[in-house]
């Protein structure tokens, strides 16, 4: 067999390609680009699983999740461990990016690695926006009115991605539609060629190590060598990996997923927060008001984006461990410190305080049913609004507490 394979596929020389010796100065934050790919494919397993009860419309999303938590065997458990997942991903891919600040890997040759790098933090950020409206509970569905109603102040182009986004002109049935479809097919196929240009980059130009002394060359064979990638490094990420998934299941068996009352449009007194990892930016939003909102809204976060993204092309200083370089030790230390304290500002904040951020980024022009959608329903046209009917609402009346994702024997005739 071993004899056959090796025959028709260059097995040879793909082996010695992974025991290639990496540098010898490489400690365990070299790991972590490893842990956000292995939370990568956790996330693709535990949402195919919580795929396959849910159901993307506003009728039935939030009772499907319900359902996921108290009926279906370990529903609960997978659902912890997709929702801690994702804010560890955050976390684990944050620090993969301060890994690769803190010694200068982004320098040449590797400015590709580091632009495909900016492009999956963005599609992982974008993983949990998307994500967050799913449940269609109160949460979800405010935090992603305001969401939504930031990127519309945008020039231009504001208007129409918001459109885009809401399938219309109220976050409603299109909506959930739409960021179910971006969650669980865009994302993903975009997330998985990313990662497969990032990693074939990263073993393209080697491992660049530790800097030792700043004329160091950052091609891969001027570097000293240690241990090789397989079966060393393997070992110690598989590790790594084992160490984090007995960490998430503990925090997934322990601390339930939080799910608050169904969506209700009208309830516009909901304080609407979006999930921590976002909270920087909203507390932003409160220091630039009227006028200069759009400050807030797009001109910093899109200024900070750009200039992370072109990072290897602005600093062109030689390569060293970040406490060697004063300029970008400060600027780094500024970032971090103010992403973090912003969050925790955010966090504390009092529910009045974020009602009036919601007045002052503009209500959501209409959450209520259109006038033609109204004189549709009166004239008793079919509208695609995917609302309940009022036979609908009366059996769920009469049914209590029932699961309402499944089919009814109503429907089933
Ligand atoms: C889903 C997200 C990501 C995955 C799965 C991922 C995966 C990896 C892996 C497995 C490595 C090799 C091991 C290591 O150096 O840790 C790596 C290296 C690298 N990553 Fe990422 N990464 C992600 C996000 C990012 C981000 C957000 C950035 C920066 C903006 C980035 C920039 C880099 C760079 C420049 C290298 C080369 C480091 C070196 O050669 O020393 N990556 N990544």
């Amino acid at each position: 067999m071993r004899q056959f394979l090796n025959e028709r596929l260059p097995l040879t020389e793909f082996s010695a390609h992974l025991r290639k010796p990496l540098p010898k100065h490489i400690n365990l934050l070299f790991s972590l680009g490893s842990l956000a790919m292995f939370l990568l494919l956790l996330q693709a397993a535990t949402g195919a699983f919580l795929a396959l009860y849910y159901s993307p419309s506003p009728e039935h999303a939030h009772n499907a999740v319900t359902y996921i938590s108290e009926e279906v065997p370990f529903g609960s458990f997978v659902r912890g461990l997709h929702h801690w997942g994702a804010s560890a991903m955050v976390i684990i891919v944050f620090l993969h990016l301060l890994r690769v600040v803190i010694y200068s890997s982004y320098k040449a040759p590797r400015e590709l690695t580091w632009i495909a790098g900016v492009f999956l933090l963005l599609v992982v950020l974008g993983f949990g926006f998307t994500g967050y409206l799913l449940p269609w509970d109160e949460k979800a569905y405010w935090a992603t009115v305001v969401g939504v109603e930031i990127s519309s102040t945008a020039p231009v182009l504001g208007d129409f991605v918001a459109k885009v986004m809401r399938g219309g002109t109220e976050i409603g049935a299109v909506t959930l539609t739409r960021f179910y479809a971006l969650h669980t097919i865009w994302l993903p196929w975009l997330a998985f060629g990313l990662v497969g240009v990032h990693l074939l980059l990263v073993r393209y130009y080697g491992s660049s190590g530790i800097p030792q002394n700043p004329t160091e060359d950052m091609s891969s064979q001027s570097v000293e060598r240690g241990k090789p990638f397989y079966p060393d490094q393997v070992f110690e990420d598989v590790v790594g990996m084992l160490i984090l998934f007995v960490v998430l299941a503990a925090v997934a068996l322990s601390i339930p997923v939080p799910l608050e009352g169904i969506a209700d449009p009208t309830n516009a007194s909901h304080d609407p927060r979006p999930e921590w990892y976002f909270l920087f930016l909203f507390q932003l939003l409160k220091y630039f008001q009227g006028p200069l909102e759009i400050v807030g809204t797009f001109v910093i976060p899109t200024v900070g984006i750009v200039l992370l993204l072109f990072l290897p092309f602005l600093d062109r200083s030689e390569r060293a461990v970040l406490w060697k370089r004063p300029v970008a030790l400060t600027v780094t230390t500024v970032c971090v410190a103010g992403i973090a304290g912003l969050t925790l500002l955010g966090a504390s904040s009092p529910k009045l305080e974020t009602e009036e951020t919601l007045q002052a980024i503009e209500q959501p022009q209409n959450t209520m049913p259109s006038d033609t959608e109204m004189e549709a329903v009166e004239e008793g046209e079919e509208v695609f609004d995917f609302q309940l009917t009022e036979e609908e609402i009366e059996g769920t009346e009469e049914e209590e507490e029932v699961f309402d994702f499944q089919l009814t024997e109503e429907e089933l005739q």
